[in-house]
C-alpha cells in the first residue's frame, strides 16, 4: 500500500489546488457507514453540525471494514479532489499523514485540551510527527459475541466462557436445527472472528507477537495452527448461504432467532438498537470465550483531507463537534462504541456499553489493549491484507491448518 500511495504523491501536489466538491459552509464526508444502526449514529452528527448551520454533503461507500472506502478514497484523491472529511481507521491514518495529505488539527487539540483526555492507544494514530492529525470519534473492540437470549435459553445454553463451552454450545444448537454461528463470508468478517480466535486460543503475548510485532516463529507456530482449527469448528457451523453476506444481515440473522451467535465488533449492537431489542433482556453481548481480560481495539476517526495543512473553518468545526463531550456520549450510545475520551460519564450507555467502558478501562491499565488486526489497527494494509488472504483462503477450504499457519507466515513476510 505504502508504494501505491507513493505515486500519489504527484496527484496530491494537484490537488493542493483544487477545492473540494464541498460548498462553503458545508463539508463532504466520505464514510462507510451504511446500515442501519450505523446510519442512525451518523445522524447523530449530521444534526449536531447542521445545527451549527453547517451542511453535510455525504459520500458514503458500502462495505464493512471500509476497504472499498479506501479505494474510493484514492481515487478521489488521485483526481485532485479529496473529500473534506473521511473515516479512517489506525494506519491508513498515519500512511496519509506520511504524504502530508491531512490538515494540521493541533490548534484546535490544544485548544480543547485533547492530549489529556483521548487515551494514548488512540493518540498513536491520531497524532503524527507531533501533529494532531484525525478527530477520534469512538473506540470500537472486536472481541465480542452477539447471542438471541430466547434462542440460548431455549437450548438451556449459559453465556460460555472458554473455548470448550463455546464448542459444547454450538455443537448443542446445531443438534437442535438452529444455525450456531451467523457469519458473512467476507475477508473482514472472516478477519474480524479470527482477530478474536487468535486472542483466546494463544493469549496476548501470542496475540502481539503474530500481529503487531509479526514475529515469523509465532505466525507459523502450533498455537497459531490451533487457532486455525478453532476457524475450522466455526467454518463448521456456519450456514450454507454465508458467502459474501454482508455483516448486519448476519446480525439480523441472531436478532431474529435464526442463528444463536455472531462474532463481531459492537457496531453490531447498533443493530440490535435499531431493531428496538434491549441488551439483557433480547440479546446477549459478552467477550469471546477465552478474552474476557482483553481488547483488541479499533478507533473510527475523520481525518481532514487539506494538502496545504490548513484547516478550514468547517474542518474545524466537524473536528470540534466529533471529540466534544455531550457528542461522545449521544453518538456511542446509538453506534454501539464507547466514547474516545476517558471524561465521557458511562450514565446514558446501555449494559454492554457500560461493559465495554469498564473493560477498555481495565484493558488500558492492565496492558492487555492491543489493536484489532482486521480493523487495521496491528499492522499496515499491505499487512493486513496478506493475512486477510490467508485466513479467508482457509475459512474457504483451500488450506488445512498447518497450511495456512505456514501462508501466514510466507505471507506476512512477503508483505512487509
Ligand atoms: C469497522 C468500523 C465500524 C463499523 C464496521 C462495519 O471498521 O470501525 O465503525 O463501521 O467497520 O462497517
Amino acid at each position: 500500500m505504502r508504494k501505491t500511495m507513493m505515486k500519489l504523491t504527484t496527484a496530491l501536489v494537484v490537488a493542493s489546488t483544487a477545492a473540494s466538491m464541498a460548498q462553503a459552509n458545508e463539508v463532504e464526508v466520505l464514510h462507510w457507514w451504511t446500515s442501519g444502526g450505523e446510519a442512525s449514529a451518523l445522524n447523530v452528527l449530521k444534526q449536531d453540525l447542521e445545527s451549527q448551520g453547517i451542511g453535510w454533503q455525504d459520500m458514503p461507500v458500502a462495505g464493512g471494514g471500509g476497504e472499498s472506502a479506501m479505494t474510493v478514497l484514492r481515487a478521489r484523491v488521485t483526481a485532485g479532489n479529496p473529500p473534506t472529511a473521511v473515516q479512517m481507521l489506525g494506519f491508513d491514518i498515519l500512511d496519509w499523514a506520511a504524504l502530508d495529505a491531512l490538515a494540521n488539527l493541533n490548534d484546535l487539540a490544544a485548544q480543547e485540551g485533547w492530549d489529556d483526555v483521548v487515551p494514548e492507544a488512540l493518540q498513536q494514530f491520531a497524532k503524527y510527527d507531533g501533529k494532531w492529525v484525525s478527530a477520534p470519534v469512538n473506540v470500537h473492540s472486536t472481541n465480542w459475541v452477539w447471542a438471541n437470549k430466547s434462542v440460548l435459553d431455549a437450548n438451556g445454553i449459559a453465556a460460555p466462557t472458554n473455548w470448550e463451552e463455546f464448542e459444547a454450545a454450538l455443537t448443542k444448537l446445531a443438534a437442535a436445527g438452529v444455525t450456531p454461528i451467523a457469519h458473512g463470508g467476507q475477508a473482514w468478517q472472516d478477519a474480524t472472528v479470527f482477530d478474536a480466535v487468535s486472542m483466546s486460543t494463544g493469549g496476548p503475548d501470542f496475540y502481539k507477537a503474530a500481529f503487531i510485532d509479526l514475529d515469523q516463529d509465532t505466525l507459523a507456530s502450533d498455537t497459531m495452527v490451533e487457532a486455525f482449527r478453532r476457524m475450522d469448528v466455526i467454518r463448521s457451523h456456519v450456514d450454507d448461504n454465508f458467502s459474501g453476506r454482508d455483516w448486519n444481515l448476519a446480525t439480523a440473522m441472531v436478532i431474529n432467532g435464526e442463528a444463536g451467535f455472531q462474532m463481531m465488533g459492537d457496531w453490531a449492537k447498533g443493530e440490535f438498537l435499531n431493531a428496538g431489542k434491549v441488551p439483557g433482556e433480547d440479546f446477549l453481548c459478552f467477550r469471546f470465550p477465552g478474552t474476557a481480560d482483553q481488547v483488541t481495539f479499533n478507533a473510527d476517526q475523520f481525518a481532514m483531507f487539506d494538502p496545504l495543512g490548513d484547516v478550514s473553518g468547517e474542518q474545524s468545526a466537524l473536528a470540534k463537534a466529533i471529540l466534544s463531550p455531550s457528542f461522545q456520549s449521544a453518538f456511542n450510545v446509538v453506534k454501539g462504541s464507547v466514547p474516545a475520551r476517558t471524561d465521557v460519564s458511562d450514565e446514558a450507555f446501555d449494559a454492554c456499553g457500560k461493559q465495554g467502558m469498564k473493560d477498555l478501562a481495565a484493558a488500558a491499565a492492565s496492558g492487555n489493549l492491543y489493536g484489532s488486526m482486521a480493523h487495521g489497527h496491528a499492522a499496515p494494509a499491505a499487512v493486513k491484507n496478506a493475512i486477510y488472504d490467508v485466513v479467508t483462503a482457509h475459512f474457504n477450504g483451500e488450506y488445512d491448518a498447518e497450511t495456512a499457519a505456514q501462508e501466514l507466515a510466507d505471507a506476512v513476510s512477503i508483505a512487509q
